[in-house]
């Protein structure tokens, strides 16, 4: 296993849109398990292909207590979703940023596990919130840019001036 850089916000590269996986091969089983140690490492509750500059619809989640609970989605659609939170978010590709954004209480969500077997997920609260925050950097979406342009703006420039400091 080893460890993946994760691209920093405002990574044009992170807006690009992610392709679906043709095979659940070795491959993305790697990347999976890399993707799996850099999240766990960072520390973070979820991870997307696309942070790690690797643009294939792949997402990584644990938001247990324990961080044993690892839920790998390959290819996930969302197919249903109800109700409204709003939750303080943070991204590992956005660090020391934290903000309110709203979304589903609820959602379902289908996807190929680590073995390319189809299965259906009901998810609510936190993991209803970082499904669909992952799922968004699959689109190329970083959860910043639901807050308004000033606040985007001075994120930008707050990472720019940090970027500076630990170049
Ligand atoms: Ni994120």
């Amino acid at each position: 296993m080893a460890l993946l850089p994760i691209l920093r916000f405002p990574d044009p590269r992170l807006h690009t849109v992610a392709a679906p996986v043709a095979e659940v091969d070795d491959t993305i089983r790697r990347l999976i398990d890399d993707m799996a140690e850099t999240m766990y490492e960072a520390p973070g509750i979820g991870l997307a292909a696309t942070q790690v500059d690797v643009h294939r619809r792949v997402v990584v989640i644990d938001v247990s207590e324990e961080r044993t609970e690892l839920l790998a989605l390959v290819n996930p659609v969302i197919v249903a979703r109800s109700g409204e939170q709003v939750c303080e978010e943070g991204c590992l590709s956005v660090p020391g940023v934290y903000d309110k954004v709203s979304r589903a209480e609820r959602v379902t969500v289908e996807a190929l596990d680590r073995q390319g077997k189809p299965f259906s997920l009901d998810a609510e609260g936190l993991l209803a919130v970082c499904i669909q925050h992952e799922i968004d950097h699959l689109d190329g979406k970083v959860f910043v840019e639901y807050l308004s342009l000033l606040k985007q703006n001075r994120i930008k420039t707050k990472l720019a001036k940090k970027a500076r400091i630990t170049a």
